[in-house]
């Protein structure tokens, strides 16, 4: 993949959105788009679901949109081709599943190889799947958060390019939590995407490094502790 287009007109990568549902992730995306300087441009919003939100948020910004209904198409196959067919069309050159809930075929997700990303609400590995939030919760975890991967064909699996941490709390619900972590994806998530447009992403097996980022070096307990514990003995 190519760091940025090389069209001197439009510097911006052309990214395409594939959204199910709600989409507040390709809100988070749409705002940060709008901004002057964001490298990043949405050429494309493609939902599986006639009728979901994240279409009527595209459709507000002003934005190409594509439906392919997968109860009528058939087969996994078929919706993946045509699928293909209109990001190549439009030109995608980052494809960004936000709240996509479908499991792409492995020829779709080799087309896309290292040009396709995956945002989803836990500290992969753990959790992948549905129902994240509650499974946290009664997993008893300190910490949940999420994930931000490049797409392989086993569902929620695949190079981690950045995760968020977020502290479980005493008392929280699927909700409580789930409201925390979404507010986490809408940071991290536009953060990737600007990281890949300037080209500062590198995929080598299954790890990934990001130039000119750096990991925090705080540690965070959950619960703080109350006692203080001397460096020497
Ligand atoms: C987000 O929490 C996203 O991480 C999750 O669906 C939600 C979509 O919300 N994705 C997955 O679970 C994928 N495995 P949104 O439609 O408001 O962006």
């Amino acid at each position: 993949m190519s760091g940025k287009t090389s069209n001197q007109a439009s510097p911006r990568m052309a990214v395409a959105v594939l959204a199910s549902g709600r989409g507040s992730n390709l809100q988070a995306l749409i705002d940060a788009c709008a901004k002057l300087d964001f490298p990043a441009r949405i050429v494309l919003v493609l939902s599986n679901v006639p009728g979901a939100q994240a279409l009527r948020r595209a459709e507000q910004a002003g934005l190409a949109t594509a439906v392919i209904d997968h109860k009528q198409i058939g087969s996994r196959e078929a919706f993946d081709k045509a699928a293909q067919e209109q990001l190549v069309a439009a030109g995608a050159e980052l494809v960004c599943l936000a709240g996509f809930m479908r499991i792409l075929t492995p020829g779709f997700v080799a087309a896309f190889r290292d040009r396709l990303i995956n945002i989803h609400p836990s500290l992969l590995p753990a959790f992948p799947g549905l129902h994240t939030h509650e499974r946290a919760i009664a997993s008893g975890v300190r910490f949940a958060g999420c994930t931000v991967h490049y797409v392989r064909s086993e569902v929620d699996v695949g190079p981690i390019i950045a995760q968020v941490a977020v502290p479980v709390q005493i008392g929280d619900t699927a909700d409580t939590l789930a409201t925390r972590v979404t507010s986490s994806e809408h940071h991290i998530y536009p953060q990737v995407v600007r990281w890949i447009a300037e080209g500062r992403v590198h995929v080598q097996g299954a790890r990934v490094t990001i130039d000119g980022a750096a990991a925090p070096a705080a540690v965070y307990f959950n619960p703080q502790p109350t006692i203080s514990v001397s460096a020497k003995k």
